[in-house]
């Protein structure tokens, strides 16, 4: 038997149980694989819903997390992309860059993986720990330009490639569109950053969060409207009665996909990236006659070349994403910020080993 050292990690013990415990070392189990020594990572949304028991496909034992931004320590046999001391972006997708969805530039839907893209912290050991292994190397990691620094970086793992693919690209975005995102939280003001890019003329946050809006105003929103009863009207008014090109949903709810619907003018785009737990009625009777698109998915991570490139020339300030910092020990307090973001005003955390 190889010798079997021992790390650290966040481990998954069912609903509302988690440890930062002792855990067997990651190591090299495919040719294909490497094992990245984790120098930065962060807490995603989708930890939480994991910790409430709304993800069974994670179970007790399951090391959580899904974005890094480390160095390589162990390279298997075929990996010829990436060396011993590279520093490297782990997104939150892994892929294999040959099944059929790959192929099509799906690979959220990687066959080869697990049947689906998403697998650190869900179908595998995540990135919450000292180190994380990671399948398929070559296809799926990211080399990190020397002037992107980690706490920019980290940020590309997840939310900035899905606030743009999912909702910028995916909405349609052109210059001089009118752009309302509702939800203001990582991944909506990532589609706000980003929607300047294709250059809107208006982008509207919408949030009950004022710290958020704030933030929003920081990350390129134009205006802001605080999620209420008159959300529709206030937006309405804004654009001359008109209703906005695209309607950017990042929070949800079935209320949120309603109100990112009732903004949209007739042939416009509403772009669902929240990730849904139960069943939508949607307003097909008015509708249809609108002529307007819904689009939905699970980002892709594809954008994250594209991404990294502005933020190494600094046209995106993936930096001002992170709000607090804390180390693994403190891992339990990191957590607890982070799922009472609003009292400490917080965005996302940025979590180091010291
Ligand atoms: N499609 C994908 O691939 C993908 C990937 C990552 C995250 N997501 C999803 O995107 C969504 C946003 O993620 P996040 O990390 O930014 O979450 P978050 O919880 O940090 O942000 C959500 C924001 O919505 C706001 N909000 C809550 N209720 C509201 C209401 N009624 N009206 C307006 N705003 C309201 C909150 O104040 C918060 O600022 C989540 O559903 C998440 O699961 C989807
Ligand atoms: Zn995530
Ligand atoms: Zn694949």
């Amino acid at each position: 038997m190889a010798n079997v050292g021992s790390m650290k990690a966040l481990v998954y013990h069912g609903p509302g149980q988690k440890a930062w415990e002792n855990v067997p070392d990651a190591t090299i189990r495919e040719p294909t694989d490497v094992v990245v020594k984790v120098d930065t990572t962060t807490i995603c949304g989708t930890d939480l819903h994991i910790l409430h028991g709304d993800v069974p496909a994670v179970t007790d034992g399951r090391i959580l997390g899904h974005e890094a931004v480390g160095t390589v320590t162990a390279v298997g046999d075929a990996v010829k992309g990436f060396s011993v001391g590279d520093r490297v972006l782990v997104p939150a997708i892994t892929k294999c860059g040959r099944c059929e969805y790959c192929q099509r530039s799906m690979p959220s839907h990687c066959q080869t993986v697990g049947g689906i893209g998403w697998i650190f912290g869900h179908l595998i050991d995540g990135t919450q720990a000292e180190s994380v292994r990671v399948p398929y190397a070559d296809t799926s990691l990211y080399a990190v330009p020397a002037n992107v620094t980690n706490e920019q970086a980290i940020f590309l793992a997840d939310s900035l490639p899905t606030g743009y693919e999912v909702g910028v690209l995916a909405g349609k975005v052109r210059p001089g569109d009118t752009v309302a995102v509702v939800g203001a939280g990582a991944v909506g003001l990532s589609a706000i950053l980003t929607t300047g890019l294709w250059g809107a003329s208006r982008v509207i946050a919408i949030d009950t969060n004022k710290f958020r809006l704030d933030k929003a105003r920081d990350f390129g929103a134009t205006d802001t409207v605080e999620a209420g009863d008159n959300t529709a009207a206030d937006v309405l008014a804004l654009t001359g009665g008109v209703g906005v090109d695209v309607s950017i949903e990042a929070v949800g709810y079935p209320e949120t996909l309603l109100t990112a619907a009732s903004l949209v003018r007739p042939g416009g785009t509403i772009a669902n990236i929240g990730v849904h737990g139960v069943p939508v009625s949607l307003p097909m009777q008015d509708m249809w006659i609108q002529n307007v698109t819904l689009t939905m998915g699970l980002v892709d991570t594809v954008s994250i070349p594209t991404l990294l490139k502005m933020v190494a020339s600094g046209r995106i300030p993936a930096e001002k994403m992170g709000t607090h910092s804390f180390t693994f020990a403190q891992m339990d307090e990191a957590y607890d910020v982070f799922a009472n973001a609003a009292e400490n005003s917080a965005l996302k955390v940025v979590i180091t080993p010291a």
